[in-house]
């Protein structure tokens, strides 16, 4: 971990090129201008960051999710720290709104990597002297760091939209077993029931078949989950749900909209009533449908960002699930 000055001044709020508008929207809440920062690239597609104000001292906060593209994205984060820090700022605090390479959390054969850790560790030495992030995929991810981490869940805006939804009958959905926290958050700020889609092989050679832990039957299933990237988890759940007599109105409820491969194909089943994500990452056109909703994340970063610039407690916006 770099060292900085620890001398706290005003506060400063930049974004890298993966979300402007998210972390236009976050400054605007706060009531500040986007900080100046210009991100180009040479001709062999290396980054160059230049920073158009002097932000010795300051309190500097970074928007850059890590979605795709991925390694660009993250390149770029790293080196937007590297000048802030050799600029001499305050304090740098990496807001990463989606944190990618999260699911490599663990080895799971022999001669794997746990990229979210390594990644972790170059976040610390890029420059970053705290982190701030939305729905981890899994909140051990916290401890990959020796600097602090303020894990915001996403869990109370989406569960807020919902609210206005029918939920009689309604039931909370986890798609698999790292879901089920997750859900039980929903459930208990909803008041409903809580179902568990089980993932079992029946021989080493089989695929893995979905069944349903819970009754379903004539109920509104509301499927959660942090992220959705190609769609096959929400379309495996789609298919035992309604094997097991689930109403064709699913709900599907996620924080990162990843949205690659056939995802968009797959939340057009007709049995998919709605699906409600965040803007962790950027929704463009292209990933529209008619029956998506987009709620703003904005709210909750800028209400973070504001209590961790004044010294304030952040945690009524933790994550207590994930
Ligand atoms: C898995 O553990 C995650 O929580 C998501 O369920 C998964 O990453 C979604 O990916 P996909 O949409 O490709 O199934």
């Amino acid at each position: 971990m770099r060292v900085s000055s620890c001398v706290r001044g005003r506060m400063e709020v930049f974004s890298g090129t993966a979300h402007p508008e998210l972390a236009r929207e976050i400054a605007d809440l706060i009531g500040l201008p986007l900080g100046s920062l210009n991100v180009s690239r040479f001709p062999d597609g290396e980054v160059h960051v230049s920073i158009g104000t002097s932000v010795r001292g300051r309190d500097v906060f970074v928007v850059q999710p890590t979605c795709p593209p991925v390694n660009e994205n993250f390149a770029e984060l790293l080196i937007i720290l590297d000048a802030l820090y050799r600029a001499s700022a305050g304090r740098i605090t990496a807001v990463i709104p989606y944190y990618g390479y999260a699911r490599q959390d663990k080895k799971t054969a022999g001669r794997e990597p746990i990229t979210a850790r390594m990644v972790a560790d170059m976040l610390s030495v890029g420059g970053a002297n705290r982190v701030l992030a939305v729905d981890l995929h899994s909140p051990q991810i916290q401890g990959f760091f020796d600097i602090p981490v303020d894990h915001l869940t996403a869990v109370g805006v989406l569960g807020e939209r919902l609210r206005g939804a029918e939920l009689r009958d309604a039931v909370i959905v986890a798609p698999d077993a790292g879901r089920v926290n997750m859900a039980t958050e929903y459930a208990n700020r909803l008041g409903l029931p809580v179902v568990i889609i089980h993932k079992r092989r029946t021989g080493p050679e089989q695929t893995a078949v979905a069944h349903v832990v819970g009754e379903v039957r004539g109920r509104r299933p509301i499927i959660i989950d942090d992220m959705i990237t190609t769609g096959s988890t929400v379309n495996r759940s789609v298919e035992a749900l309604l094997r097991e007599g689930a109403a064709p109105e699913i709900y599907v409820v996620v924080t990162h909209p990843v949205l690659v491969g056939k995802a968009l194909e797959r939340l057009s089943n007709p049995a998919i009533a709605k699906v409600v994500v965040t803007n962790t990452i950027p929704v463009g056109p292209e990933k529209r449908i008619g029956k998506m909703d987009v709620v703003s994340v904005a709210p909750l970063i800028a209400d973070a960002i504001a209590r961790i610039h004044s010294d304030s407690s952040v945690s009524d916006l933790f994550a207590q699930a994930a």
